[in-house]
């Protein structure tokens, strides 16, 4: 049913899009205002509005940001790519041609990915040529130069002298290795089809608080009767880093390969696709705003963890002295350019509750994102692996700054800090995740740029 009814309200759409062109009584609904109509003015939960988080991100952060994530201590994730996926056996489709070639049931998949299910039987079709390709494109680089493995030993001993109470296990297994994330972008990989649909279906499901009625997955919830708002806004941060992943995937597709070369760039109806209020039926635009939200809760732990980064014993080490120190100072006038800008949340409805139930919601929290980030050793393809744990890492440890910002607001100036800390595998992905979502946030302009002008 899926496929006939996007394709009949895409036909609704287009002819009611043509009658009101003709009309002359309004300017016409134009193929960029379809997927941004909603995305604009206020946005909930914060009376800050979309036009001036675009102008904030594009001109004065992303371009500092980017620089920042380009440094040797920013640029090494050490990550275990090779855990078993604790969920199911089936991981990989590749290579098995029953399991790739098996076409699905429309009833199969659940609703709320339908939206994109109607390419489903020409994605089956395609599957093992898609299979060798995502095989192609999703493989990690795993090249360090001898000069980096040498300096990243240093970081390890240097690490482990520094009050460590926190770090993930998978770290310490002799199967995490780092990778060089310059050299692994986010961007499209052939990686789609039922494979990925499953892994965000899971997450959906089984992982994120819900009220009883929902009926989609994808669904925002709306109101969020029943829900208190930190889980409300739980649901609506995967959402956003959903969306997120997706404009990437748009914005780096891969239009040509020639034996010579491969161009990647923007592909537009691969956006429409994802993001169109039509074509989505309404899904589209709230998911970007889910994506503005995500942003949102992200500058915000950013801006509470500036006394952190401000300690004087605090280091952006990589053995260089004048680099690192060269660095932290970019850091810190980065953090100090989000400090002013003006989030206006409600200080006391998030993560804020007595002391009691904030404990118990942070423990649910952490359960539910321990959880996801085992779910992406289920991603069968590595690069989107890769990406996904440094995400969901980066959020996790943003949303550990939000649970702490009382602890953070008492840390003694200088010397040890027992209460707070945080990583250095915590600090690379809360700035590298932050950086996913700026760069999002500065691809939906492109794409705004694009699709007005095809109009
Ligand atoms: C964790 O994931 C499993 C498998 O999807 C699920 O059965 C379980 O309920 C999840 N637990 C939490 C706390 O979300
Ligand atoms: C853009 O994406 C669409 C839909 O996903 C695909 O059919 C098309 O081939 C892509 N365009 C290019 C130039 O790769």
């Amino acid at each position: 049913m899926g496929r006939r009814w996007v394709f009949l309200i895409g036909l609704v759409g287009a002819v009611w899009l043509l009658g009101s062109g003709h009309g002359g009584q309004q300017p016409p609904v134009t193929a960029a205002q379809r997927c941004f109509c909603q995305v604009s003015g206020y946005l909930d939960d914060c009376t800050c509005d979309v036009e001036t988080i675009d102008r904030f991100n594009n001109y004065r952060l992303f371009p500092r940001l980017q620089k920042l994530l380009e440094s040797d201590y920013f640029r090494y994730y050490k990550v275990n790519l090779k855990r078993p996926c604790p969920f199911w056996n089936d991981i990989s489709q590749c290579g098995r041609r029953d399991c790739a070639v098996r076409p699905c049931q429309s009833d199969e998949v659940p609703d709320g990915i339908k939206s994109a299910s109607y390419k489903y039987s020409e994605v089956a079709n395609n599957l093992i040529e898609e299979c060798e390709q995502a095989e192609r494109l999703g493989a990690v680089d795993e090249s360090l130069s001898e000069e980096t493995q040498k300096a990243v030993l240093q970081w390890t001993k240097h690490d482990d002298s520094s009050d460590n109470f926190c770090e993930a296990d998978d770290i310490q297994s002799p199967d995490a290795e780092y990778v060089d994330l310059l050299l692994n972008p986010e961007r499209y990989t052939g990686y789609k089809g039922p494979d990925a649909w499953k892994i965000w279906n899971v997450i959906y499901e089984e992982n994120c608080f819900k009220p009883q009625t929902i009926k989609r997955p994808l669904s925002p919830l709306a109101s969020g009767q029943g829900l208190c708002v930190e889980k409300r806004a739980f649901y609506r941060l995967i959402s956003g880093l959903h969306a997120s992943i997706n404009v990437h995937l748009s914005a780096r597709y891969l239009l040509q390969e020639t034996w010579l070369e491969k161009k990647w760039g923007h592909n537009i109806t691969e956006f429409q696709q994802r993001f169109d209020g039509i074509l989505t039926e309404g899904e589209g635009p709230r998911r970007l705003k889910n994506l503005y939200f995500l942003y949102l809760i992200e500058l915000r732990a950013l801006s509470k963890v500036v006394p952190f980064f401000e300690r004087p014993d605090f280091q952006l080490f990589t053995g260089n002295k004048v680099h690192d120190a060269e660095k932290k100072m970019l850091l810190l006038e980065i953090l100090h350019e989000i400090k002013s800008f003006p989030l206006h949340f409600d200080e006391n409805s998030f993560f804020a509750g007595d002391k009691k139930e904030a404990n118990k919601l942070k423990e649910d929290f952490r359960l539910h994102f321990r959880n996801i980030s085992r779910i992406m050793d289920c991603v069968g393809c590595f690069k989107c692996r890769l990406w996904g744990k440094l995400q969901i890492q980066g959020l996790g440890t943003a949303l550990k700054i939000l649970f702490s910002e009382k602890l953070i607001a008492n840390m003694p100036e200088s010397g040890p800090s027992y209460e707070f800390h945080l990583t250095r595998q915590e600090i690379v992905s809360l700035f590298n995740a932050f950086g996913r979502i700026s760069t999002s946030v500065k691809e939906l302009e492109n794409f705004r740029n694009l699709l007005q002008n095809i109009h």
